[in-house]
């Protein structure tokens, strides 16, 4: 359903309508289910949704992710299978994310630029049996790192920013060569956007689409992530604090879009969701560009645990959390609840 937001309000919500009390009867319009829908601002579709899986050595396998209730690793075999049903119920893109055998970890993360690493490999696979499904991956380094950060570091153990960048391109150089459709750089990096799209483009690949992890905060949401790809026990302790983003700024988020938007960025993220809304509305309000929300892990084991203990409607609470997403002016969103989101959605029509 399209949005029309302030179709009917005014910008800032005040009341200079000059309308009041008893000619006007807000609840008039809710009075029954065929009005509400009527007058509904936004709504959830299934052509919003992008599927984030994890994928892992081996064949045969699906291993749940303890952390998130309902969520999988795949190997290569049965993500095709699971990717069938996505698009069976019309998803438009999934986004890869692999769990790393800790004999392949290195402190360079060296497997990232290799070309027929388990991301690579997966993308061909997917690309032959489901080559209408959009693949988006992501470029950074803590899957392939012993030490779990996104970047390398110097002897000093600081992330050393443009010598990540380098590697950080050829990860998408080789992603992009397997078949990968969006190129999702989430390292934080400065400067990156620009190194990835002058590579791609100087080898051909001026229609892969980058989606750049914009304004990614430094989250504790992202601990069950954490586990799913194998990335808790080599980051331990250690921060992400000097490329993440403060969860206090909000102006410094701006600046971050500003500048990926000018290096090329087709799309831009906003990460995590729920607690960082009020980034989106900023960021659409300001650039208008395609904006996405990323719903990640801890946002989903919030919800699907306090479901599983009966303390709310999972379902509810999910169908209301993207929407809350759309509402807030994100085009997509990033979301382990897509399959059931989805068939949620159509079920309802
Ligand atoms: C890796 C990456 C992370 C997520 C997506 N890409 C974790 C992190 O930065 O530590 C988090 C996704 C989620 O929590 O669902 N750079």
């Amino acid at each position: 359903m399209p949005s029309d937001n302030n179709k009917q309000y005014s910008q800032d919500g005040s009341n200079s309508t000059g309308r009041s009390f008893p000619s006007t009867r807000m609840r008039r319009n809710r009075t029954t289910e065929w009005s509400r829908r009527l007058v509904k601002e936004n709504n959830i579709s299934i052509d919003d949704l992008i599927w984030p899986l994890f994928i892992c050595e081996g064949s045969n396998k699906i291993e749940p992710v303890l952390a998130m209730p309902g969520v999988f690793r795949y190997s290569i075999d049965t993500v095709v299978d699971a990717i069938d049903e996505a698009k069976n119920l019309g998803i438009p893109a999934i986004a890869l994310f692999p769990h790393v055998e800790s004999s392949l970890k290195d402190s360079m993360g060296k497997n990232a630029v290799f070309e027929k690493n388990l991301v690579c490999n997966a993308i061909k696979e997917i690309k032959i049996k489901h080559p209408e499904i959009g693949i988006q991956c992501d470029v950074a380094l803590d899957p392939y790192t012993t030490h779990g950060h996104d970047g390398i570091l110097d002897t000093d153990g600081n992330i050393q920013n443009d010598a990540t960048v380098d590697i950080l391109c050829q990860q998408a150089l080789v992603q992009a060569e397997a078949g990968c459709d969006i190129i999702s750089p989430s390292d934080m990096m400065d400067g990156r956007v620009g190194a990835i799209r002058k590579v791609l483009d100087a080898h051909n690949h001026s229609r892969v689409q980058i989606m750049s992890y914009a304004a990614k905060y430094n989250s504790g949401f992202y601990g069950p992530f954490r586990e799913a790809i194998g990335s808790s026990s080599t980051l331990g302790g250690s921060s992400k604090a000097t490329y993440q983003m403060d969860p206090g700024n909000s102006d410094e988020a701006l600046l971050e879009v500003a500048l990926d938007i000018a290096e090329g960025a087709d799309m831009i993220m906003i990460k995590p969701g729920l607690p960082y809304l009020d980034i989106i509305r900023r960021v659409k309000d300001k650039f208008g560009v395609p904006t996405f929300a990323y719903q990640v892990s801890g946002e989903y084991s919030m919800i699907k645990a306090a479901g599983l203990n009966g303390w709310l409607s999972a379902e509810r609470c999910m169908i209301e959390s993207l929407i809350s997403f759309k509402r807030a002016g994100a085009n997509g969103i990033l979301t382990y609840f897509a399959i059931e989101a989805a068939k949620l959605i159509k079920n309802s029509h």
